[in-house]
C-alpha cells in the first residue's frame, strides 16, 4: 500500500455525510499494514494511552512494563513517591531494561540492564556503567532512560509518547477528555472498588474491530450473546456521545443479579472500555499488535467488602465465568468479521443510524486523527 493508497482509503471515508447517508470505513482501514502503521504513527504515539493500573504502582519501588506501538516502556513509582515513565531501552546498546515476567507486581530500588549491567535509578538516571575504561567526552547526565508523560486517572496509569518529552507537546488534556464519562460513571460508583484479577485475550483481528464491536449499541448482542440478552432491556439501550468518549447504557430486566439494574458500557478514545455493572467493573485496554491481531487486556474490579469471603468469592468466580463466556462470544464474531473483511469481495458496509452512533463517531474521530486536524 502506497501513501497515496492510505489517503485514498482515508478520503473514501467522508465524515460530513452523517450517519445515514454513510458508508463504514473502506477494508483496507482493517487490512492494509501501512494503514495500521500510520494509525500507530498518528493516534497511538501521540495521545495518552492506558497502560496500566495506579495500584501496580503504589509503593515506592513498584513498576510495572510493556511495549505500546513498538516502544518499550517502563511505568514506575521513585523513592519520594513520584509517578515516573521511561522508555525501557538500554542507552548502552538497546536492550530492554527492567524485565516483566508475567501481570504480578515487581519491585527494585534500580533498574539493571541484563545484558551488561548497567544500572539506572528509579529517576531513570543512569548510576553505573561498569568496565567502561578510559571515556572520552562521556557524560554519565546523558545516558538516562529517555522519560515518558506519565499521569492517572481513577484506576488507570496513561502515558503519552508524544507528550512533552516527545519531541512535539500534545495538546490533549486528558482529566477534560475523562470528564463526561466520569460523571456519568460515578452514578454507579466508580471509587469503591477494587482490582481482584487480570485476564488477557489475543484476537486474529484488527484491533478496530473489536472496538466497532463494542460501540454498535448492543446491535449483536440479541444474536451473539443470548444468555446476556435475556438480562437486558434491549429496547432502552441509550448512547450518549461526547468528544472523544462514549456511554451506552441500558436497564437490566432485574432477573440477573450479576448485572444489577442498569448496565454501562464507557468508552475512551482510541482503545479504553469501562464496563460497569452490579458489584463489577471490568475494564479492556485493546492493544494493536498488527494489522489483523490485537490483545484486549481485561481487569476486573468488584465492590465487595471482602473478596477473599466464601461468598464473593463464588460469585466472583462465577461473574467472571459470564464475562469469560461472552468475551469468547465475541471473538468469535470478531475473528469471523477479520476474514469477511479480508475477502476480494467486502470493501465497505452500512451503519444502523439507530444503533451504531458511537461506533460511527468513532470513525469520524479517528478520521480527523489520521488527518491530522486534531494535532
Ligand atoms: S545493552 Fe544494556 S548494558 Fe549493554
Ligand atoms: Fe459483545
Amino acid at each position: 500500500m502506497t501513501y497515496d493508497r492510505f489517503r485514498d482509503a482515508l478520503d473514501d471515508f467522508d465524515p460530513t455525510r452523517g450517519i445515514e447517508d454513510s458508508r463504514t470505513p473502506h477494508a483496507d482501514w482493517y487490512v492494509e499494514s501501512d494503514f495500521f502503521n500510520e494509525e500507530l504513527e498518528r493516534v497511538f504515539k501521540r495521545n495518552w494511552i492506558a497502560v496500566g493500573r495506579a495500584d501496580q504502582v503504589a509503593k515506592p519501588g513498584d513498576y510495572f512494563a510493556g511495549v505500546l506501538a513498538g516502544n518499550p516502556y517502563v511505568v514506575n513509582r521513585d523513592e519520594v513517591g513520584t509517578l515516573r515513565a521511561h522508555h525501557n531501552v538500554c542507552r548502552h546498546k538497546g536492550a530492554i531494561v527492567a524485565q516483566q515476567e508475567d501481570d504480578s507486581s515487581h519491585s527494585c530500588s534500580r533498574f539493571q540492564c541484563p545484558y551488561h549491567g548497567w544500572e539506572y535509578g528509579l529517576d531513570g538516571q543512569l548510576k553505573r556503567a561498569p568496565m567502561l575504561g578510559t571515556q572520552t567526552s562521556f557524560k554519565k547526565e546523558r545516558y538516562g532512560l529517555a522519560p515518558i508523560s506519565v499521569t492517572e486517572w481513577g484506576p488507570f496509569v496513561f502515558i503519552d509518547l508524544d507528550g512533552e518529552f516527545g519531541g512535539r507537546s500534545n495538546p490533549r488534556d486528558l482529566l477534560a477528555d475523562v470528564a463526561p464519562i466520569a460523571a456519568e460513571l460515578e452514578c454507579l460508583g466508580m471509587s469503591d472498588l477494587k482490582f481482584h484479577r487480570r485476564y488477557s485475550y489475543d484476537l486474529n483481528c484488527n484491533w478496530k474491530v473489536f472496538v466497532d464491536n463494542s460501540l454498535d449499541g448492543g446491535y449483536h448482542v440479541k444474536y451473539a450473546h443470548e444468555g446476556l440478552a435475556s438480562g437486558l432491556e434491549m429496547d432502552k439501550f441509550e448512547t450518549h456521545i461526547f468528544d472523544r468518549s462514549s456511554v451506552q447504557i441500558c436497564d437490566t430486566k432485574g432477573n440477573d443479579d450479576r448485572l444489577g439494574e442498569k448496565v454501562m458500557y464507557a468508552y475512551l478514545f482510541p482503545n479504553l472500555f469501562i464496563n460497569r455493572y452490579g458489584n463489577m467493573m471490568d475494564t479492556n485496554v485493546v492493544v494493536p499488535l498488527a494489522v489483523d491481531k490485537c490483545r484486549v487486556v481485561f481487569d476486573f474490579y468488584f465492590t465487595y467488602d471482602n473478596l477473599e469471603e466464601w461468598d464473593s468469592r463464588k460469585k466472583i468466580r462465577s461473574s467472571i465465568a459470564s464475562s469469560h463466556m461472552i468475551q469468547q462470544e465475541d471473538i468469535d464474531i470478531c475473528e469471523s468479521a477479520q476474514l469477511g473483511m479480508n475477502s476480494m469481495t467486502w470493501k465497505y458496509g452500512r451503519y444502523s443510524s439507530v444503533l451504531e452512533k458511537a461506533a460511527y463517531e468513532f470513525h469520524c474521530l479517528l478520521w480527523r486523527e489520521l488527518k491530522g486536524l486534531n494535532s
